[in-house]
C-alpha cells in the first residue's frame, strides 16, 4: 500500500494507502459532541480498540453481525468495494481478505484520521485498501465508481439529515446493479426486555440511536430507491438490522 500526500496529518510511516483531501480536517459537531469520547478523543482507540468490548456494547452479538454483513456481500469481491466509517475489531481485515480473493481493491473511508490510522496499523501492509479521509455525506468520488458498498453501525450516530445525506451519497457511487449493506440498530419486538431498559440508556449516549428503532431504513432512503430492492435480516430479537439493497 502506499500513501497519498496528506495536508491534515503527518504521513503515515507504513505504506498503506492514505488520502486526505475531502475532510478539510473538519470534525462534524455530532460527533465533537456525542461521540468525542469513543472516536475523536486521541485516548478512545487504546480504550476501544478491543474486540470483547465492542461485542459487549452490541450485547455479545460483535461476531454474528460481522459474520452476517460478510456472508451478505460474498466469499470473494472482485472490483471494487467501499466500507464507510471505519469500525473497532477485525471486520475490515476480513473484508480486505475477501476482497483479495476476488482480486479487487477496498476503499475505507472515515472523517477521523485518528480512525483511519489505527485501521492501517490493523491491516497488513499488502492488503488492497485504500483508506481515505472522506465525509460521508461528501464523498466526493466519481457516481457509479464502485460494485458494493458496507455501512456498519455509522447511520444510528448520524442526525437525520447527515444520515439521508450519507446513504444519497453512497447510492450515488454504487453501480447500477451493485449491493448497498447496511447492518445497524432497529427497533426489537415488543417482548424484548432490552426495549425498555435499553432505549433509555441508548438515546443518552448515542442520541440519534432512537431514529432507527422509530423508523424502518426506507425513511432515509433516496426517493428514487425501490422497496423491492431490499432484503431485510433481523438479529437478536429485532435489536438489530441487515439491509441489502440492490442499486
Ligand atoms: C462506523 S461508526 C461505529 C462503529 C462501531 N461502533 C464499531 O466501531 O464497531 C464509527 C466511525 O464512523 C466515523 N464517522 C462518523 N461520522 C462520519 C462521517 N460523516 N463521515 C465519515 N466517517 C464518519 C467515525 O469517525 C468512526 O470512525
Amino acid at each position: 500500500m502506499s500513501i497519498a500526500p496528506n495536508p491534515g496529518i503527518a504521513p503515515p510511516a507504513r505504506s498503506m494507502k492514505l488520502a486526505m483531501p475531502g475532510a478539510g480536517g473538519k470534525v462534524p459537531h455530532y460527533l465533537s459532541a456525542h461521540y468525542w469520547w469513543a472516536y475523536v478523543h486521541p485516548r478512545s482507540v487504546r480504550v476501544f480498540e478491543r474486540q470483547w468490548l465492542i461485542n459487549l456494547i452490541l450485547w455479545g452479538n460483535y461476531r454474528r453481525l460481522r459474520d452476517a454483513a460478510l456472508a451478505e456481500l460474498g466469499d470473494s469481491l472482485p472490483g471494487r468495494t467501499l466500507q464507510v466509517a471505519c469500525v473497532y475489531g477485525d471486520l475490515t481485515s476480513r473484508l480486505s481478505r475477501r476482497v483479495a480473493a476476488g482480486g479487487g481493491t477496498l476503499d475505507v473511508v472515515d472523517i477521523l484520521p485518528i480512525q483511519l490510522e489505527n485501521l492501517r496499523q490493523k491491516l497488513p501492509k499488502d492488503a488492497p485498501v485504500r483508506l481515505l479521509a472522506r465525509d460521508s455525506a461528501e464523498l466526493g468520488v466519481p457516481s457509479a465508481s464502485y460494485d458494493r458498498a458496507m455501512i456498519f453501525f455509522l447511520l444510528h450516530e448520524q442526525p437525520a439529515d447527515v444520515r439521508r445525506r450519507t446513504l444519497g451519497e453512497v447510492f450515488r457511487v454504487v453501480k447500477p446493479g451493485g449491493t448497498i449493506l447496511v447492518v445497524d440498530y432497529a427497533r426489537p419486538g415488543r417482548w424484548h426486555p432490552l426495549r425498555y431498559l435499553w432505549l433509555p440508556i441508548l438515546a443518552v449516549l448515542e442520541p440519534f440511536a432512537p431514529d432507527l428503532w422509530r423508523h424502518d431504513l426506507s425513511v432515509w432512503l433516496p426517493p428514487h430507491c425501490d422497496g423491492r430492492a431490499m432484503r431485510s435480516k433481523s438479529f437478536f430479537g429485532g435489536l438489530y438490522q441487515r439491509v441489502a439493497v440492490t442499486r
